[in-house]
């Protein structure tokens, strides 16, 4: 497992800037990657990251990282977060101005890949008008698909470092030592979104707000199908090859 890039830009917002450099990098890609709750966005962004040099900008990442500084009560964050939690959707126009806080990320020499945004048709449109502002486009949109059984798995499975972010599977990925970070020696948590009643909130509110995004991007030209079962690098390889039919290199 490689080292995942800080991204402090990008999870701190305002002025702050990232500790590593941008990869240099051929084609700097701007990719989204779309797909329900479990399906492995996360875990892809981090390989193709280190395949495409692009930089991984996770909205939810954004609220968990926030989650250790202090939230005003009835703050948007607080609500945010509160939100996150129960497996609801954030509000459209907290994550918009979180985005265009952090407009500065979308023009990363290394490229970006957003991963679990845009989330609803209104934040696409949003997406659409920041790329327009700042004279950028995107290469493609990644679609993962995998039926609801396996992403249900997977999310009961999972348990993550809150120091390093790190992301294991009790059966598919599991660390060296039961319940320790292989990266950091943290101690391996689950996300309070990752409990049963929270699961089946996001998975249906993927089916009503976020899969109408699909035929979105399909009918703008950018969707790109991936199935995600398998492997991650296996599901990295298909991911790549998808692109490289798609797009033709600059
Ligand atoms: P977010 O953090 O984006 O969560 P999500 O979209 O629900 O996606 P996950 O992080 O749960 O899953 P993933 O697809 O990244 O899977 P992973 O790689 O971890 O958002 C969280 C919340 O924030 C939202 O519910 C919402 O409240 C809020 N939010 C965020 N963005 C928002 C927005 N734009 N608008 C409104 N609200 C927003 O993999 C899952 C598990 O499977 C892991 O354990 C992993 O090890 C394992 N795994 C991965 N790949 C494989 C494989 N190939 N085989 C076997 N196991 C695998």
């Amino acid at each position: 497992m490689s080292t995942p890039r800080d991204r402090t830009a990008w999870l701190q917002g305002g002025d702050a800037v990232c500790i590593q450099p941008p990869t240099t990098v051929q084609r700097a890609w701007h990719l989204v990657l779309l797909g329900p709750p479990g399906v492995g966005k996360g875990t892809q962004a981090e390989l193709l990251s280190n395949a495409l040099g692009a930089c991984p900008l996770s909205t939810g990442d954004v609220f968990r990282a926030a989650k250790g500084r202090a939230a005003a009560p009835g703050s948007a964050m607080a609500l945010a977060q509160a939100q996150m939690n129960r497996g609801e959707l954030v509000t459209d126009s907290t994550v918009i101005a979180l985005i265009r806080e952090r407009h500065q990320c979308l023009h990363c020499s290394g490229g970006f890949m957003l991963d679990g945004f845009p989330r609803t048709l209104a934040q696409a449109q949003a997406l659409d008008r920041v790329l327009s502002a700042e004279s950028l486009q995107l290469d493609a949109v990644i679609s993962y698909e995998l039926p609801n059984d396996q992403l249900i798995a997977r999310l009961s499975g999972r348990r993550v470092c809150p120091q390093c972010k790190a992301v294991f599977h009790t059966v598919n990925r599991p660390p060296r030592v039961a319940g320790v970070c292989d990266q950091c020696g943290g101690a391996l948590v689950q996300r309070p979104d990752d409990q049963p009643e929270a699961i089946a909130v996001r998975l249906a509110t993927y089916a009503e707000a976020t899969a109408p995004l699909v035929n979105y991007y399909r009918e703008h030209g950018l969707l790109v199908s991936v199935v995600a079962d398998g492997e991650p690098l296996d599901i990295v390889a298909r991911t790549l090859d998808a692109l490289a039919e798609r797009v033709l290199p600059a």
